[in-house]
């Protein structure tokens, strides 16, 4: 219990706790910050989460399942531990409003480390849910997220979307998130029942602040600043051909922006018509568009998901900023047990996750 490793931890009990769950992302990858839609659902695993203010500047925070206990001053620079992203919420949740001074936190997690399952957007949300809880606000959780991706950008130093920080926010297991990440307007999509949305790690490991995923938004860039607009998505096909001057990498990407993005809207139209044969198409061309276009994924991976399809899974693909991380696949639930077991016994460094 959460507050057990709390009060071991601290010698007194604390004054809120809640649980915020990792997300999937079942298509629409590199899209949000590129003006396009993404389709996340949440986890049943994720962080628990227990927390109490201090009067004066220090945050301590312990953890179970995250190595390491760690104690700093609100404003000490981030040190490249996990515990900068609880650190870094209560600084954003005392420029915000929502609370004055340090605390005191402790997190209990289910989610695996390194696996691209939004870890961090868990943590940074789910302490200003607390931090909101405990003074009051009315704060709506669009806010929330938009303060926790300032966290990532601005006091980590990591120039991600907002896709994770609103899937954790807002959306629930069973439920798929179709998220317009420019207008931040959003509609929530029943998963079909009869089949699962599985989640395998491939065995090999990422780090988004490595610098590959600021790669491939600088690279971006190079396409807003030619079509003069920040909405690659958005554009038509007319313009894509339109950027023929423009080497032919910058190309791929702003192609695979541009298609992504009506996938995504394909895939959220096949989940609400129950039409999963369509899903999986355009889960299984969403990956290949991660692979030959955005560049983004790696031959273990596009083995891991060739094979998830060919033992029975109705698509597949890499999910997440990419370079490793997990694969998710649509499998029929009655075939589950049997297709993990053939899948795994071939990928031996890959694991289930949920
Ligand atoms: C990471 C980022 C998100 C998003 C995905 C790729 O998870 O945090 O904002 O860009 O990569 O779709």
């Amino acid at each position: 219990m959460i507050k057990d490793i709390f009060n071991a931890a601290f010698g007194y009990s604390p004054e809120a706790e809640g649980f915020t769950p990792g997300r999937v992302n079942l298509i629409g990858e590199h899209t949000d910050y590129n003006g396009g839609y993404v389709l996340p659902t949440a986890l049943q695993l994720g962080l628990t989460i227990a927390i109490k203010p201090r009067d004066d500047q220090k945050v301590r925070i312990v953890s179970k399942g995250y190595d390491g206990r760690s104690e700093a001053l609100l404003d000490a620079p981030p040190t490249d531990h996990w515990s900068d992203y609880a650190r870094g919420a209560i600084l954003y949740a005392g420029k915000t409003g929502l609370l004055a001074g340090g605390a005191d936190i402790a997190v209990s997690s289910t989610l695996p480390e390194g696996a691209g399952l939004s870890s961090s957007a868990a943590i940074t949300v789910g302490i200003l849910k607390l931090a909101r809880d405990l003074s009051g606000s009315e704060m709506d959780d669009v806010t929330i997220s938009q303060i926790a991706r300032r966290i990532e950008n601005e006091f980590i130093g990591m120039p991600c979307g907002i896709m994770d920080q609103m899937a954790v926010a807002i959306a629930s297991p069973g439920q798929a998130l179709f998220l317009d990440t420019d207008a931040l307007t959003y509609d929530l999509v029943d998963l079909p029942e009869d089949h699962h949305m599985a989640v395998v790690h491939s065995g090999k490991y990422r780090l988004l602040n490595e610098g590959r995923y600021k790669e491939r938004k600088e690279e971006c860039d190079v396409v807003k600043s030619a079509l003069g607009r920040n909405d690659i998505c958005q554009i038509s096909q007319k313009e894509l051909d339109g950027l023929s001057n423009l080497d032919e990498v910058f190309q791929r990407r702003a192609r695979h922006c541009m298609t992504e993005h009506r996938r995504t809207i394909g895939a959220a139209t096949a989940v609400l018509e129950n039409d999963l044969p369509e899903l999986g198409r355009l889960m299984i061309e969403s990956h290949n568009s991660m692979r030959d276009d955005f560049e983004i994924t790696l031959p273990a991976i596009d083995q891991l998901v060739e094979d998830a399809i060919k033992f029975g899974a109705l698509g597949a693909r890499m999910t997440g900023g990419g370079f490793g991380g997990c694969i998710v696949a649509c499998v029929e639930k009655t075939r589950l047990d049997q297709w993990k077991t053939e899948l795994l016994s071939k990928h031996q460094d890959a694991f289930y996750v949920c």
